[in-house]
């Protein structure tokens, strides 16, 4: 090989290698640094390392919405830097914190906490309203989740989940190798309000759905029921292009 090829194909290789250290959400500047320890401002910490994948001023991202006042009025300090701290494991929410691999020091996580706090929420309480709470150790059962979801969800997800007029696949087995049954909880019970998902009492933004009018709203144990059926979709391979389950290997 002449000398300049070798050079012009290790340069793309440089390039290429470069290039596929970048992933989707995963937090850059422009100088390629994280985020320098002394940088204290929720703007810009939020900006680097959040909206990404939790979107500008905290909604329409892939991830759940933190602009959310009926989420921050749910979720304590606790559980949201637990969370930031440590990531979700076989998620795409990576652990922030340095003693993790992250790249924030705590203070710096902190504020980031009363930044989404204080920019953001949480919701006034209502008297008389109680929302489920955002984490359960009831344990839910599939079959009562599906009839849940045939009068509650079913309008905008379609019959069996697998995508309506108004909304897609909920069921989708890898959607849901890449969401945890938190994830699912949390959503089934602060909506989506920046996409056209109800929360629990069927509101989006506090006006209630059309399609959830007259519905009772979901207390505790129906959500953990509705996560119970969603979840009992998961498949053990997802996404693999084999015809059934069993080992591939197995074939002759
Ligand atoms: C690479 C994408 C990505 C980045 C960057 C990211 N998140 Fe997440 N985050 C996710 C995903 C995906 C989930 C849902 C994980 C699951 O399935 O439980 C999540 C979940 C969360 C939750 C819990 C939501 C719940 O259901 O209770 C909090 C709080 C959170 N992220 C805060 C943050 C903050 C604050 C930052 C910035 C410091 C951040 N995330 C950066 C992808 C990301
Ligand atoms: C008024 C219509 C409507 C109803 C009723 C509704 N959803 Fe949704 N849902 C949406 C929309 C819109 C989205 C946004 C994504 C999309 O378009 O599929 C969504 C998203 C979701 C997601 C994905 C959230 C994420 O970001 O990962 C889940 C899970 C979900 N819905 C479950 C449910 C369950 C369970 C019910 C019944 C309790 C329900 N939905 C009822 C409209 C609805």
């Amino acid at each position: 090989m002449n000398c300049r090829l070798s050079i012009t194909l290790g340069l793309l290789a440089t390039m290429l290698l470069g290039a596929c250290d970048w992933m989707p959400g995963k937090p850059v500047k422009e100088d390629e640094t994280p985020v320098p320890a002394d940088v204290h401002s929720f703007n810009v910490l939020y900006r680097d390392t959040c909206s990404g994948c939790h979107g500008a001023d905290g909604q329409f991202g892939g991830a759940r919405p933190l602009n959310d006042p009926l989420y921050l009025s749910l979720a304590s300090d606790e559980y949201m830097l637990g969370v930031m701290t440590d990531g979700v494991p076989h998620t795409l929410m990576p652990p922030f914190a340095i003693s993790k691999g992250g790249s924030l020091t705590n203070s710096q996580l902190r504020d980031i906490l009363q930044g989404i706090r204080r920019s953001w929420g949480p919701m006034p309480d209502t008297p008389g309203v109680t929302p489920p709470s955002l984490s359960s150790a009831t344990k839910g059962e599939a079959s009562r989740g599906r009839t849940l979801f045939a009068s509650h969800c079913a309008a905008c997800h379609g019959d069996d989940g697998r995508g309506g007029k108004v909304a897609g696949n909920v069921i989708d087995p890898s959607y849901l190798a890449l969401v945890s049954d938190q994830s699912l909880r949390s959503n089934i019970i602060c909506g989506r309000h920046d996409l056209g998902m109800p929360d629990w009492n069927g509101a989006i933004n506090g006006v209630v759905a059309e399609q959830r009018k007259g519905l009772a709203p979901l207390n505790d144990k129906d959500v953990s029921d509705l996560v119970a059926f969603l979840a009992s979709h998961r498949v053990e391979f997802p996404g693999a292009p084999f015809p059934s389950l069993e080992n591939p290997r197995d074939t002759d």
